[in-house]
Protein backbone atom coordinates (compact mmCIF):
# COMPACT_ATOMS: atom_id res chain seq x y z
CA UNK A 1 0.00 0.00 0.00
CA UNK A 2 1.01 3.13 -1.05
CA UNK A 3 -0.94 5.04 1.67
CA UNK A 4 0.11 5.72 5.70
CA UNK A 5 -3.80 4.53 6.74
CA UNK A 6 -5.46 1.26 6.17
CA UNK A 7 -8.32 2.43 3.73
CA UNK A 8 -11.71 0.75 5.02
CA UNK A 9 -14.20 3.09 3.56
CA UNK A 10 -13.53 4.41 0.23
CA UNK A 11 -13.28 8.06 1.08
CA UNK A 12 -12.09 7.81 4.37
CA UNK A 13 -8.39 9.35 3.28
CA UNK A 14 -10.39 12.81 3.30
CA UNK A 15 -9.65 13.63 6.91
CA UNK A 16 -5.76 12.90 6.48
CA UNK A 17 -6.03 14.75 3.19
CA UNK A 18 -6.67 17.35 5.67
CA UNK A 19 -4.56 16.73 8.48
CA UNK A 20 -1.80 16.46 6.07
CA UNK A 21 -2.40 20.20 3.97
CA UNK A 22 -2.68 21.63 7.09
CA UNK A 23 0.46 20.60 8.80
CA UNK A 24 3.05 18.82 6.35
CA UNK A 25 1.96 19.55 2.87
CA UNK A 26 4.97 18.04 1.37
CA UNK A 27 6.54 15.09 3.30
CA UNK A 28 8.57 12.37 2.50
CA UNK A 29 6.93 9.11 3.24
CA UNK A 30 10.15 6.77 4.64
CA UNK A 31 8.12 3.24 4.41
CA UNK A 32 7.81 4.12 0.34
CA UNK A 33 10.40 6.31 -0.61
CA UNK A 34 8.36 8.59 -1.85
CA UNK A 35 7.13 12.33 -1.43
CA UNK A 36 3.89 12.81 -0.80
CA UNK A 37 2.73 16.31 -1.93
CA UNK A 38 -1.25 17.70 -0.96
CA UNK A 39 -1.90 21.61 -1.39
CA UNK A 40 -3.24 22.66 -4.76
CA UNK A 41 -0.73 25.29 -5.47
CA UNK A 42 1.87 22.45 -5.21
CA UNK A 43 0.41 19.51 -7.15
CA UNK A 44 -0.69 22.12 -9.99
CA UNK A 45 3.01 23.23 -10.15
CA UNK A 46 4.13 19.31 -10.45
CA UNK A 47 1.94 18.88 -13.43
CA UNK A 48 2.84 22.24 -15.25
CA UNK A 49 6.53 21.38 -14.76
CA UNK A 50 7.25 17.97 -17.17
CA UNK A 51 11.25 19.46 -17.12
CA UNK A 52 11.44 19.10 -13.27
CA UNK A 53 8.65 16.47 -12.99
CA UNK A 54 9.39 13.59 -15.24
CA UNK A 55 6.65 10.82 -16.02
CA UNK A 56 9.35 8.48 -16.75
CA UNK A 57 9.22 6.59 -13.41
CA UNK A 58 9.31 3.50 -14.29
CA UNK A 59 12.30 1.88 -16.45
CA UNK A 60 12.16 -1.09 -19.19
CA UNK A 61 10.41 -1.74 -22.27
CA UNK A 62 6.60 -2.70 -21.64
CA UNK A 63 4.17 -1.32 -23.22
CA UNK A 64 2.93 0.47 -19.98
CA UNK A 65 6.33 2.12 -19.67
CA UNK A 66 6.44 3.07 -22.91
CA UNK A 67 3.12 4.29 -22.96
CA UNK A 68 2.17 8.10 -24.02
CA UNK A 69 1.13 8.56 -19.78
CA UNK A 70 5.28 7.74 -18.88
CA UNK A 71 7.09 8.97 -21.76
CA UNK A 72 8.53 12.85 -21.40
CA UNK A 73 8.88 15.65 -23.55
CA UNK A 74 9.75 15.99 -26.76
CA UNK A 75 8.91 12.51 -27.08
CA UNK A 76 5.51 12.74 -25.63
CA UNK A 77 4.46 16.15 -27.45
CA UNK A 78 5.38 13.65 -30.82
CA UNK A 79 2.91 10.67 -29.80
CA UNK A 80 0.47 12.96 -28.67
CA UNK A 81 0.00 14.62 -32.02
CA UNK A 82 -0.30 11.55 -33.54
CA UNK A 83 -2.61 9.93 -31.27
CA UNK A 84 -4.91 12.91 -30.81
CA UNK A 85 -5.73 13.17 -34.54
CA UNK A 86 -7.19 9.43 -33.86
CA UNK A 87 -8.70 10.18 -30.62
CA UNK A 88 -10.57 13.71 -31.62
CA UNK A 89 -13.29 15.03 -29.47
CA UNK A 90 -15.35 14.66 -32.91
CA UNK A 91 -14.84 11.25 -33.28
CA UNK A 92 -15.78 10.63 -29.44
CA UNK A 93 -19.35 12.82 -30.15
CA UNK A 94 -19.98 10.63 -32.68
CA UNK A 95 -20.29 7.80 -30.30
CA UNK A 96 -23.34 9.30 -28.44
CA UNK A 97 -26.07 7.54 -29.98
CA UNK A 98 -24.10 4.35 -29.54
CA UNK A 99 -23.74 4.38 -25.98
CA UNK A 100 -27.10 5.64 -25.07
CA UNK A 101 -28.15 2.49 -26.41
CA UNK A 102 -25.81 0.18 -24.61
CA UNK A 103 -26.65 1.80 -21.33
CA UNK A 104 -30.52 1.48 -22.08
CA UNK A 105 -29.99 -2.08 -22.59
CA UNK A 106 -27.81 -2.63 -19.39
CA UNK A 107 -30.62 -0.85 -17.60
CA UNK A 108 -33.09 -2.40 -19.15
CA UNK A 109 -32.44 -5.87 -18.20
CA UNK A 110 -32.21 -4.64 -14.25
CA UNK A 111 -35.27 -2.47 -14.33
CA UNK A 112 -38.17 -4.65 -13.92
CA UNK A 113 -35.97 -5.93 -10.48
CA UNK A 114 -36.69 -2.39 -9.21
CA UNK A 115 -32.71 -2.63 -7.74
CA UNK A 116 -29.35 -2.83 -9.51
CA UNK A 117 -25.40 -2.95 -8.50
CA UNK A 118 -24.34 0.43 -10.43
CA UNK A 119 -21.09 -1.22 -10.85
CA UNK A 120 -21.61 -4.65 -11.96
CA UNK A 121 -24.81 -3.88 -14.48
CA UNK A 122 -23.73 -0.65 -15.50
CA UNK A 123 -20.47 1.32 -15.00
CA UNK A 124 -18.06 -1.77 -15.18
CA UNK A 125 -18.92 -2.81 -18.31
CA UNK A 126 -19.98 0.34 -20.01
CA UNK A 127 -16.65 1.47 -20.78
CA UNK A 128 -15.14 -1.83 -21.68
CA UNK A 129 -17.54 -2.31 -24.71
CA UNK A 130 -17.31 1.28 -25.75
CA UNK A 131 -13.28 0.88 -25.78
CA UNK A 132 -14.09 -2.85 -27.93
CA UNK A 133 -16.16 -0.99 -30.06
CA UNK A 134 -13.93 2.14 -30.57
CA UNK A 135 -11.29 -0.61 -31.32
CA UNK A 136 -12.98 -2.20 -33.71
CA UNK A 137 -12.54 -5.79 -31.68
CA UNK A 138 -14.90 -7.95 -33.50
CA UNK A 139 -17.16 -9.89 -31.52
CA UNK A 140 -16.13 -13.33 -31.89
CA UNK A 141 -13.10 -12.59 -29.89
CA UNK A 142 -14.69 -10.65 -27.09
CA UNK A 143 -14.30 -13.36 -24.70
CA UNK A 144 -10.55 -13.61 -25.25
CA UNK A 145 -10.03 -9.71 -25.31
CA UNK A 146 -12.00 -9.52 -22.29
CA UNK A 147 -9.99 -12.00 -20.52
CA UNK A 148 -6.96 -10.83 -20.80
CA UNK A 149 -8.20 -7.13 -20.53
CA UNK A 150 -9.19 -8.20 -16.87
CA UNK A 151 -5.85 -9.82 -15.48
CA UNK A 152 -4.15 -6.58 -16.69
CA UNK A 153 -6.65 -4.36 -15.50
CA UNK A 154 -6.13 -5.99 -11.78
CA UNK A 155 -2.87 -5.88 -11.76
CA UNK A 156 -2.27 -2.17 -12.99
CA UNK A 157 -5.05 -1.05 -10.52
CA UNK A 158 -3.28 -2.83 -7.61
CA UNK A 159 0.38 -1.09 -8.57
CA UNK A 160 1.84 -4.36 -9.00
CA UNK A 161 3.29 -3.38 -12.69
CA UNK A 162 1.56 -5.44 -15.33
CA UNK A 163 0.95 -9.27 -15.67
CA UNK A 164 3.88 -9.68 -18.27
CA UNK A 165 1.72 -13.03 -19.95
CA UNK A 166 -1.41 -10.95 -20.33
CA UNK A 167 -0.12 -7.82 -21.79
CA UNK A 168 2.02 -9.86 -24.37
CA UNK A 169 -1.13 -11.55 -25.39
CA UNK A 170 -3.22 -8.58 -25.75
CA UNK A 171 -0.44 -6.57 -27.51
CA UNK A 172 0.03 -9.85 -30.01
CA UNK A 173 -3.71 -9.53 -30.34
CA UNK A 174 -3.82 -6.01 -31.27
CA UNK A 175 -0.92 -6.55 -34.11
CA UNK A 176 -3.16 -9.08 -35.64
CA UNK A 177 -5.91 -6.42 -35.96
CA UNK A 178 -3.45 -3.73 -37.05
CA UNK A 179 -2.36 -5.97 -39.96
CA UNK A 180 -6.34 -6.91 -40.72
CA UNK A 181 -7.05 -3.29 -40.88
CA UNK A 182 -3.43 -2.41 -42.98
CA UNK A 183 -5.51 -4.48 -45.88
CA UNK A 184 -8.58 -3.46 -45.14
CA UNK A 185 -9.07 -0.38 -43.29
CA UNK A 186 -12.35 -0.17 -41.39
CA UNK A 187 -13.94 2.85 -39.63
CA UNK A 188 -12.43 2.11 -36.28
CA UNK A 189 -9.46 3.73 -34.37
CA UNK A 190 -6.76 1.31 -34.97
CA UNK A 191 -7.48 1.97 -38.53
CA UNK A 192 -7.28 5.39 -37.96
CA UNK A 193 -3.98 5.21 -35.76
CA UNK A 194 -2.17 3.03 -38.85
CA UNK A 195 -3.18 6.25 -40.86
CA UNK A 196 -2.18 9.52 -38.26
CA UNK A 197 0.84 10.90 -39.35
CA UNK A 198 3.13 13.92 -37.97
CA UNK A 199 5.80 15.07 -40.67
CA UNK A 200 5.61 12.18 -42.63
CA UNK A 201 6.20 9.51 -39.48
CA UNK A 202 3.79 7.20 -38.37
CA UNK A 203 3.00 4.98 -35.35
CA UNK A 204 5.13 1.89 -35.34
CA UNK A 205 3.16 -1.20 -34.64
CA UNK A 206 5.29 -1.06 -31.28
CA UNK A 207 3.43 2.77 -30.62
CA UNK A 208 0.06 0.97 -31.47
CA UNK A 209 0.17 -1.92 -28.72
CA UNK A 210 0.92 0.76 -26.47
CA UNK A 211 -1.70 2.86 -27.06
CA UNK A 212 -4.32 0.53 -27.14
CA UNK A 213 -2.87 -0.88 -23.79
CA UNK A 214 -2.75 2.28 -21.89
CA UNK A 215 -6.41 3.49 -23.54
CA UNK A 216 -7.30 0.14 -21.58
CA UNK A 217 -5.79 0.95 -18.58
CA UNK A 218 -6.27 4.42 -18.29
CA UNK A 219 -9.65 4.39 -19.53
CA UNK A 220 -12.02 1.73 -17.77
CA UNK A 221 -11.47 1.65 -14.05
CA UNK A 222 -11.59 5.09 -13.69
CA UNK A 223 -15.17 5.54 -16.06
CA UNK A 224 -16.07 3.25 -13.69
CA UNK A 225 -15.32 4.69 -10.46
CA UNK A 226 -16.50 7.66 -11.91
CA UNK A 227 -20.24 6.87 -12.53
CA UNK A 228 -20.16 4.56 -8.63
CA UNK A 229 -18.84 7.41 -7.47
CA UNK A 230 -21.66 10.06 -8.97
CA UNK A 231 -24.60 7.64 -8.04
CA UNK A 232 -23.14 7.41 -4.56
CA UNK A 233 -22.30 11.23 -4.03
CA UNK A 234 -25.98 12.23 -5.40
CA UNK A 235 -27.61 9.88 -3.19
CA UNK A 236 -25.34 11.26 0.25
CA UNK A 237 -26.70 14.54 -0.63
CA UNK A 238 -30.58 14.17 -1.76
CA UNK A 239 -31.21 17.98 -2.23
CA UNK A 240 -28.45 18.04 -4.80
CA UNK A 241 -30.01 14.96 -6.13
CA UNK A 242 -33.17 16.66 -6.57
CA UNK A 243 -32.00 19.41 -8.14
CA UNK A 244 -29.90 17.27 -10.79
CA UNK A 245 -33.27 15.29 -11.27
CA UNK A 246 -35.34 18.28 -12.10
CA UNK A 247 -32.78 19.95 -14.43
CA UNK A 248 -30.78 17.13 -16.34
CA UNK A 249 -28.92 20.03 -17.78
CA UNK A 250 -27.02 19.73 -14.91
CA UNK A 251 -26.01 16.67 -15.08
CA UNK A 252 -22.74 17.43 -16.36
CA UNK A 253 -21.55 20.18 -14.02
CA UNK A 254 -22.92 17.07 -11.26
CA UNK A 255 -20.35 15.09 -13.00
CA UNK A 256 -17.88 17.92 -12.56
CA UNK A 257 -18.26 17.97 -8.67
CA UNK A 258 -17.99 14.69 -8.02
CA UNK A 259 -14.97 14.34 -9.89
CA UNK A 260 -13.21 17.32 -8.16
CA UNK A 261 -15.20 16.11 -5.07
CA UNK A 262 -14.40 12.45 -5.05
CA UNK A 263 -11.87 12.20 -7.94
CA UNK A 264 -11.72 8.45 -9.59
CA UNK A 265 -7.40 9.10 -9.82
CA UNK A 266 -6.32 9.75 -5.91
CA UNK A 267 -2.67 10.63 -7.10
CA UNK A 268 -0.43 10.45 -10.22
CA UNK A 269 3.44 10.04 -9.96
CA UNK A 270 6.48 11.88 -11.21
CA UNK A 271 10.05 11.35 -10.56
CA UNK A 272 12.77 14.50 -9.97
CA UNK A 273 15.00 15.12 -12.73
CA UNK A 274 17.17 17.87 -10.32
CA UNK A 275 16.84 18.67 -6.95
CA UNK A 276 14.27 21.29 -6.75
CA UNK A 277 12.30 22.86 -3.43
CA UNK A 278 8.84 22.13 -2.81
CA UNK A 279 6.57 23.50 -0.45
CA UNK A 280 9.72 24.59 1.58
CA UNK A 281 11.02 21.18 1.61
CA UNK A 282 13.75 19.98 -0.81
CA UNK A 283 13.38 16.87 -3.20
CA UNK A 284 16.57 15.50 -4.44
CA UNK A 285 17.17 14.33 -8.34
CA UNK A 286 15.54 10.95 -8.50
CA UNK A 287 13.36 11.26 -5.72
CA UNK A 288 9.90 10.01 -6.27
CA UNK A 289 6.82 12.16 -6.21
CA UNK A 290 2.83 11.28 -5.47
CA UNK A 291 1.09 14.74 -6.09
CA UNK A 292 -2.38 13.48 -4.89
CA UNK A 293 -4.87 15.03 -6.71
CA UNK A 294 -7.63 13.82 -5.29
CA UNK A 295 -6.75 15.78 -2.10
CA UNK A 296 -5.94 19.25 -4.12
CA UNK A 297 -9.24 18.94 -5.10
CA UNK A 298 -10.67 19.44 -1.60
CA UNK A 299 -8.07 22.37 -1.09
CA UNK A 300 -9.79 25.21 1.05
CA UNK A 301 -7.08 27.60 -0.24
CA UNK A 302 -8.25 27.37 -3.90
CA UNK A 303 -12.03 26.27 -3.77
CA UNK A 304 -14.54 27.87 -1.32
CA UNK A 305 -16.12 25.42 0.91
CA UNK A 306 -14.08 23.16 -0.36
CA UNK A 307 -15.54 20.17 1.96
CA UNK A 308 -19.06 20.65 0.56
CA UNK A 309 -20.78 19.07 -2.71
CA UNK A 310 -22.77 21.56 -4.40
CA UNK A 311 -23.40 22.89 -8.07
CA UNK A 312 -22.98 25.99 -7.85
CA UNK A 313 -19.05 26.40 -8.55
CA UNK A 314 -17.38 27.88 -11.62
CA UNK A 315 -16.75 25.48 -13.72
CA UNK A 316 -13.88 22.65 -14.49
CA UNK A 317 -11.17 24.39 -11.59
CA UNK A 318 -10.43 20.70 -10.63
CA UNK A 319 -7.39 19.05 -11.15
CA UNK A 320 -9.10 15.43 -11.57
CA UNK A 321 -8.32 14.88 -14.94
CA UNK A 322 -4.33 16.26 -14.28
CA UNK A 323 -3.24 19.37 -16.04
CA UNK A 324 -0.92 20.29 -18.02
CA UNK A 325 0.99 18.29 -21.27
CA UNK A 326 -0.15 15.09 -19.84
CA UNK A 327 -4.02 16.36 -19.25
CA UNK A 328 -6.50 13.41 -19.43
CA UNK A 329 -6.38 12.39 -23.29
CA UNK A 330 -9.63 10.49 -22.88
CA UNK A 331 -11.41 13.60 -20.43
CA UNK A 332 -14.39 13.59 -23.96
CA UNK A 333 -14.76 9.95 -23.73
CA UNK A 334 -15.58 9.39 -19.96
CA UNK A 335 -17.73 12.86 -19.75
CA UNK A 336 -19.62 11.19 -22.37
CA UNK A 337 -20.29 7.83 -21.00
CA UNK A 338 -21.19 9.48 -17.26
CA UNK A 339 -23.38 11.98 -19.16
CA UNK A 340 -25.23 9.46 -20.48
CA UNK A 341 -25.28 7.16 -17.97
CA UNK A 342 -26.56 9.34 -15.25
CA UNK A 343 -29.11 11.40 -17.39
CA UNK A 344 -30.79 7.80 -18.29
CA UNK A 345 -30.57 6.67 -14.68
CA UNK A 346 -31.99 9.68 -13.23
CA UNK A 347 -34.62 9.91 -16.02
CA UNK A 348 -35.76 6.08 -15.56
CA UNK A 349 -35.09 5.32 -12.40
CA UNK A 350 -37.27 7.25 -10.17
CA UNK A 351 -37.27 7.29 -5.86
CA UNK A 352 -33.06 6.20 -6.03
CA UNK A 353 -31.87 5.34 -3.43
CA UNK A 354 -28.24 3.75 -1.64
CA UNK A 355 -29.35 0.22 0.17
CA UNK A 356 -27.74 0.28 3.14
CA UNK A 357 -27.76 -3.30 3.84
CA UNK A 358 -24.21 -3.84 3.34
CA UNK A 359 -21.23 -2.40 4.32
CA UNK A 360 -19.92 -0.59 1.37
CA UNK A 361 -16.08 -1.52 0.95
CA UNK A 362 -13.91 0.32 -1.52
CA UNK A 363 -11.78 -1.31 -4.46
CA UNK A 364 -7.77 -2.30 -4.10
CA UNK A 365 -6.36 0.56 -5.67
CA UNK A 366 -4.63 2.59 -3.51
CA UNK A 367 -4.55 5.51 -6.65
CA UNK A 368 -7.82 4.77 -7.66
CA UNK A 369 -10.77 5.78 -5.56
CA UNK A 370 -14.64 3.90 -5.46
CA UNK A 371 -16.20 1.25 -4.04
CA UNK A 372 -16.43 -2.26 -5.41
CA UNK A 373 -20.37 -2.31 -5.31
CA UNK A 374 -23.05 0.77 -5.44
CA UNK A 375 -26.15 -1.12 -4.85
CA UNK A 376 -29.14 1.42 -4.99
CA UNK A 377 -33.16 0.15 -5.46
CA UNK A 378 -35.87 2.32 -7.42
CA UNK A 379 -38.96 2.08 -8.45
CA UNK A 380 -39.13 1.22 -12.02
C1 LIG B 1 -4.21 10.78 -18.39
C2 LIG B 1 -7.79 10.84 -15.12
C3 LIG B 1 -10.71 8.50 -18.22
C4 LIG B 1 -6.99 7.98 -21.27
C5 LIG B 1 -4.95 11.02 -17.26
C6 LIG B 1 -4.48 11.77 -16.12
C7 LIG B 1 -5.48 11.76 -15.19
C8 LIG B 1 -6.58 11.04 -15.75
C9 LIG B 1 -5.44 12.39 -13.80
C10 LIG B 1 -3.12 12.48 -15.97
C11 LIG B 1 -2.08 11.56 -15.38
C12 LIG B 1 -0.76 12.26 -15.19
O1 LIG B 1 -0.64 13.48 -15.33
O2 LIG B 1 0.21 11.54 -14.87
C13 LIG B 1 -8.88 10.22 -15.70
C14 LIG B 1 -10.19 10.13 -15.07
C15 LIG B 1 -11.01 9.47 -15.95
C16 LIG B 1 -10.22 9.15 -17.12
C17 LIG B 1 -10.53 10.69 -13.69
C18 LIG B 1 -12.45 9.09 -15.83
C19 LIG B 1 -13.24 9.59 -14.95
C20 LIG B 1 -9.97 8.19 -19.34
C21 LIG B 1 -10.48 7.52 -20.52
C22 LIG B 1 -9.42 7.36 -21.36
C23 LIG B 1 -8.25 7.94 -20.73
C24 LIG B 1 -11.94 7.11 -20.74
C25 LIG B 1 -9.37 6.71 -22.73
C26 LIG B 1 -10.14 5.78 -23.16
C27 LIG B 1 -5.93 8.70 -20.75
C28 LIG B 1 -4.63 8.77 -21.40
C29 LIG B 1 -3.83 9.58 -20.56
C30 LIG B 1 -4.65 9.98 -19.42
C31 LIG B 1 -4.22 8.13 -22.72
C32 LIG B 1 -2.38 9.95 -20.79
C33 LIG B 1 -2.30 11.25 -21.54
C34 LIG B 1 -0.88 11.75 -21.68
O3 LIG B 1 0.01 11.28 -20.97
O4 LIG B 1 -0.67 12.62 -22.54
N1 LIG B 1 -6.25 10.61 -17.02
N2 LIG B 1 -8.94 9.61 -16.91
N3 LIG B 1 -8.63 8.44 -19.50
N4 LIG B 1 -5.91 9.42 -19.57
FE1 LIG B 1 -7.46 9.61 -18.30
Amino acid sequence: MLTHKPITNAFDLYSWFTLMRTTNPVTYDEDHHAWNVFSYKDVYQILTDPKTFSSHILPGEGFIETSILMIDPPMHRHYRNLVSQAFTPRRIAQLEPRITEIVDTYLDSVIESGKMDVIQDLSYPLPLVVICEMLGIPMEDRDFFGYWTEIVIAEFAKFQGGDLEAQQKLGAYFLQIADLRRKEPKDDLISALLTAQVDGERLSDRDIQSFCMILLLAGSETTRNLIGNAIYALTEHPEVLAQVQNNLELVPQAIEEVIRYYSPVRFAFRVATSDVILGGQQIKAGQLIFPWIASANRDEHHFTSAEHFTLDRPAQQHVGFGHGIHFCLGAPLARLEARIALTSMLQRLKCLRLSHEEHLEAIVSPSLQGLQKVPVYFQP
